[in-house]
């Protein structure tokens, strides 16, 4: 299959010497890109990037900090092509406007509804807020074995209680969402404000043929990762306001939070795909409608896959995601031999970030099912069911990081209370938050994933770090 580009051994420009980190990225820059960033190695028109140009804020460039010249003018546009009442521009992915949004809205010592797939700066932000946090447990599902996001009716139940705000991830690793509109009513309805981490969702309303952008639903704020599905450089974020946001709060907590050394180049590359968002839809609404052939091609061919699946149960799932059920293993490997590298991968299903940046023809489309298949089911020994039930939680996140700590083996842990969160990767979603119980269903589950072969961050040599 073809590759985006030429697989080499030596760092371009580099004449000798140890660089065994750019060899292996010119390695996997040489392999066909289904994963992020979203410009899959693909330089969009009109970006020049190079180190001529890692520049500070010298004089003509502005401070991010404090913008007034061109990064003002910058921060206008973006508010203006996504229609927000004010943007912020992040050169540390999603990860800051989920800190600084959230801890503009709720300082200190709030209680906050978080669902329980969301991405660990929440948990961060939890802690150095010091909040009361009341998770909302994440469905699993039964045959895919993937988080869920939580429907209006579940919503409508945790906001029965008095809450100050609501954190909803829209959409999820895999691009599945309910509709948002009635979780910021129901919200205001009770006085509680909504924050939406979408850090997956920067593309969404570029087009009609994509789901409509969560700003529609006007919650207090939204927060981006523009690289993960659009061509913009790693680590290029956005904050947007809506309706309800405390604009000074937001530029406070920036300030605390944000790096005092933005890279230019980052900054450069927001105002690249801000300009190509003014001027058109990237690509993205006919990439909507191929992307819905492809799903009909592999299902045809007998292959289940879950964006397809979670559409025609009434969902709406992003067409930037493609998760075909199946031995991930098997699958991968053969994705690996014909030079392909996904997005994620776990024992039942391979997960693939597409998007129009990749220009891929449609005969790589129609090739594509005979690479990962034939069509199989998930080994037998894996059973997709569900995540256990959270632990009770003995102390707030941030009481259990301002304790005195000590490490015991995880078959010792049961009935102990985690000092740091313990997290499957993939999908990097905490399983154990600290403060929390462990339970013995978590212990057997976190030792069978370790014995698996799962990376489990918090599992140091068999060890975890709990509360004295
Ligand atoms: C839902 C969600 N929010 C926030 C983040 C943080 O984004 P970043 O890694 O760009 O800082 C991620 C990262 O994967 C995420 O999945």
């Amino acid at each position: 299959m073809e590759a985006n580009g030429k697989a080499g051994t030596r760092p371009a420009g580099q004449g000798g010497g140890d660089y065994p980190l750019r060899e292996a990225m010119e390695r996997a820059a040489g392999r066909v890109r289904l994963h992020m960033p979203g410009h899959f190695g693909r330089r969009p028109p009109g970006a020049r990037l190079a180190w001529r140009l890692d520049l500070t804020e010298v004089e003509g460039l502005d401070t991010l900090g404090a913008p007034q010249g061109v990064l003002r003018d910058l921060v206008r546009r973006t508010a203006k092509v996504y229609g927000a009442e004010a943007a912020w521009l992040s050169v540390q992915g999603a990860t800051l406007p989920v800190l600084a949004g959230t801890l503009a809205l709720w300082p200190a010592r709030a209680t906050v509804a978080v669902e329980r797939h969301a991405h660990r700066s929440v948990l961060a932000a939890a802690a150095l807020g010091d909040w009361d946090i009341r998770w909302v447990p994440a469905a699993t599902d039964p045959e895919w074995g993937v988080l869920l996001p939580t429907p209006p009716e579940r919503w409508a139940e945790v906001l029965a209680e008095p809450l100050d705000g609501v954190v909803v991830v829209q959409p999820t690793y895999e691009g599945l969402a309910y509709p948002l509109a009635e979780v910021v009513r129901r919200a205001r309805a009770v006085g509680a404000v909504t924050f939406v981490d979408a850090a997956h969702a920067s593309h969404w309303g570029r087009s009609p043929a994509l789901p409509p952008h969560p700003l529609e639903a006007a919650p207090a704020l939204v927060a981006h990762g523009l690289h993960k599905t659009e061509p913009a450089l790693t680590q290029t974020g956005l904050l947007l306001a809506g309706p309800d946001a405390p604009a000074e709060r937001v530029d406070d907590a920036w300030r605390m939070l944000g790096t005092s050394s933005p890279s230019y180049l980052l900054l450069a590359a927001i105002e690249g795909y801000v300009a190509a968002r003014e001027t058109g839809d990237g690509g993205w609404g006919r990439f909507a409608e191929e992307i819905v052939t492809v799903w009909e091609d592999g299902r045809r061919r007998g292959f289940r896959i879950l964006q397809d699946e979670w559409c025609r149960r009434g969902g709406t799932a992003d067409p930037a995601k493609l998760t075909v059920r199946g031995n991930g293993r098997d699958m991968v490997m053969r994705l690996r031999r014909a030079g392909i590298e996904p997005e994620a991968w776990g024992p039942g299903w391979v997960t693939l970030v597409v998007g129009p940046a990749q220009g891929l023809p449609a005969r790589f489309w129609r090739r594509f099912w005979d690479v990962i298949g034939p069509p199989a089911e998930p080994p037998a020994w894996w059973h997709a069911g569900g995540w256990p039930e959270p632990g009770p939680a003995r102390l707030r996140p941030a009481a259990a990081r301002g304790a005195v700590w000590e490490r015991v083996p995880l078959r010792e842990a049961r009935g102990r209370v985690a000092a740091r969160p313990l997290t499957p990767y993939p999908p990097g979603i905490p399983a154990v938050v600290p403060g929390e119980e462990i339970t013995e269903a978590w212990q057997e589950t976190l030792t069978r994933l370790v014995a698996a072969g799962v990376v489990v961050e918090g599992v140091e040599e068999g060890s975890v770090w709990v509360v004295v």
